[in-house]
């Protein structure tokens, strides 16, 4: 999120435009939080995880009254148009408070669940992806050395693009992802075909929203069904949020950071700006927020394939 603050900050005062920041998202909208923005202000923030911004839900941007008291602090402090920055929950709040009241509004893809339509990729999901990708590596000498069944919880809240895509990365032996109901099943004929095998170690990584259970309840069921396996059980939890963002993040935030700035400057309204086939598009939020982003069908099958 640093990396699209400065992208944002600096594209404005490119334009010759006044930037400021608003404290904690939303709340700080009605808390009239405001800080003036200069280009120093984001020095050296490129690299740091996080946002200097910070960050908070806000329970009172949910009702009309919470959302004109915001709007009234940006009319008190000058400000004619929005960028946010988050997931769907921060555009659902940003496509009613733009219904309500006559200001412009872009958003920035920002989460390590990559769940928005309209977008190959969010900030932060690559940073999260390398991140499990080294846990599991780490966990992946344990599971080797002890010849061990390893299940591994991903974040990713009702999505599994970030547990599929690391799944891959990693060489995980299956994949437990909510958007497949069959999964259990195909891990359970792999499983006994593996034992038979005697592979070395064997990781599955399962997505948090993973409709069977939990992560526990999952490995307990295995573990009584499979008594030849030696089971055990890592969440990685918010550690996959934090750190300092890959290459591919950098890039990503500053290339959407100025498109959000520019398409202000084109008079555009209630858009995400995102990047598909690595050009900038512009989706409305209200197309986003309706259509459900596929997980891609190719790497549950390579999951399968080089799982053997
Ligand atoms: O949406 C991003 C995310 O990290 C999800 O993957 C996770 O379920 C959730 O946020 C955790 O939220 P919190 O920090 O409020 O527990």
């Amino acid at each position: 999120m640093n990396a699209a603050i400065r992208a944002v900050v600096r594209a404005a005062i490119f334009h010759k435009i006044e930037v400021m920041g608003v404290v904690k998202g939303y709340s700080g909208m009605i808390e009239d939080e405001f800080i003036c923005m200069e280009s120093s202000s984001v020095s050296n923030i490129l690299q740091s995880g996080g946002t200097m911004l910070k960050s908070a839900r806000s329970e009172e941007f949910r009702t009309p009254e919470g959302r004109q008291k915001a709007y009234d602090n940006l009319k008190k402090n000058n400000i004619d148009g929005l960028v946010v920055i988050g997931g769907d929950g921060t555009f659902t709040g940003a496509r009613i408070f733009s219904q309500e009241h006559n200001i412009p509004i872009i958003g920035i893809p920002g989460t390590i669940d990559n769940d928005l339509y309209g977008t190959d990729s969010t900030v932060g999901y690559d940073t999260a992806l390398n991140t499990v990708v080294e846990a599991v590596d780490k966990i992946r000498d344990t599971a080797t050395a002890h010849s061990r069944l390893f299940f591994i919880e991903v974040m990713g809240r009702d999505a599994g693009f970030l547990a599929l895509r690391s799944g891959v990365a990693s060489g995980a032996e299956a994949v437990l992802v909510p958007e497949v109901e069959t999964d259990y099943t195909k891990l359970k004929s792999f499983l006994q075909n593996q034992y038979k095998k005697e592979k070395a170690s064997s990781i599955v990584l399962v997505a948090e929203g993973e409709k069977m259970g939990s992560t526990f309840e999952i490995a307990n069921q295995v573990s009584e069904e499979h008594p030849e396996y030696d089971v055990r059980v890592t969440i990685l939890g918010h550690l996959q949020r934090g750190g300092s963002p890959t290459v591919y993040d950098r890039v990503l935030a500053s290339q959407l950071g100025v498109a959000a700035v520019e398409a202000l400057l084109d008079d555009q309204k209630s858009i995400m700006v995102g990047l598909v086939n690595k050009e900038i598009v512009h989706v409305p939020f209200n197309q986003t927020l309706k259509n459900k982003k596929p997980l891609n069908p190719g790497l549950l099958k390579l999951i399968e394939v080089l799982s053997i």
